[in-house]
């Protein structure tokens, strides 16, 4: 295998930012700079597709190298099915399709907690792991993925479950940490209720904990109390554009 084989571009859209690099799917490490552009305010469809455009451009990829894309939303068959925290236009859009028609080629399109989560069992926190993997991104909203023995069990919205009959995102992502300005020991409460809440649901073997707060970790990790092993992401915020990337060279 010649070394492009192992190369793939990876494009993460948050409900913050848009974000891309070059990827090495063997190693998981970056070949290029990420290069980043704000989420467009209202999150349209058309706006978002043009940053992707210009970004996947500036990355001068050599032709013909796999992309992948993802999305803050549940992705089934090509089609963005919510928008939590994007433009409603998303509902039901042939998403998949919007981005290929722009770039002129073939995407794999993806969930970004799932290509965070993907990514981090295939090259990061959870790479030696076994059993249930729940890697969860703390960011504008909650994202959720589910890996089991490496297999990943896509659009598990666990950002959504509703707990003391809120949403659980509204309370214990980070943008209600910095919405609220909460303490790191106000906002780890919520987090207790919340991992305790999915430890009771689904027995897993480790929680991922990512998104950019992880960066932080040592801050509000030490202050759960729960019996299954929580640990920060290794690829940080590279994890969605790593896992997208794997994602489209079929790793
Ligand atoms: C969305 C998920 C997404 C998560 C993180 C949630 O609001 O419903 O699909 O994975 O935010 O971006």
């Amino acid at each position: 295998m010649t070394k492009s084989k192992h190369q793939a571009v990876g494009v993460d859209i948050g409900g913050t930012g848009v974000k891309a690099a070059l990827v090495d799917v063997k190693t998981g490490e970056l070949l290029s700079d990420r290069v980043k552009l704000p989420t467009p305010e209202g999150g349209e469809p058309d706006a978002i597709r043009d940053a992707v455009v210009e970004l996947v451009g500036r990355l001068e990829a050599p032709s013909g190298t796999p992309i992948g894309v993802t999305f803050p939303a549940i992705v089934r068959h090509g089609r963005t099915m919510s928008a939590a925290n994007v433009s409603k236009a998303w509902i039901g859009l042939e998403a998949e399709r919007l981005f290929e028609q722009a770039l002129g080629r073939d995407i794999h399109f993806v969930n970004d907690a799932d290509a965070a989560g993907f990514a981090e069992d295939h090259y990061g926190a959870a790479k030696d792991a076994s059993g249930l993997v729940i890697m969860t991104t703390l960011g504008t909203g909650i994202g959720g993925a589910l890996i089991y023995e490496g297999v990943l069990i896509p659009n598990a919205e666990l950002g959504h479950l509703e707990i003391d009959g809120y949403d659980a995102e509204s309370r214990a992502s980070n943008r209600a940490r910095e919405r609220e300005e909460l303490s790191w020991e106000a906002w780890a409460e919520r987090l207790q209720r919340y991992y305790t809440h999915l430890e009771f649901l689904f027995s897993p073997d480790l929680f991922v904990v990512g998104g950019g707060v992880s960066k932080s970790s040592e801050l509000f990790l030490p202050l759960l109390r729960i019996d299954t092993p929580i640990v920060p992401a290794k690829l940080r915020n590279n994890a969605g554009i790593i896992g997208a990337a794997a994602l489209a060279r079929g790793v």
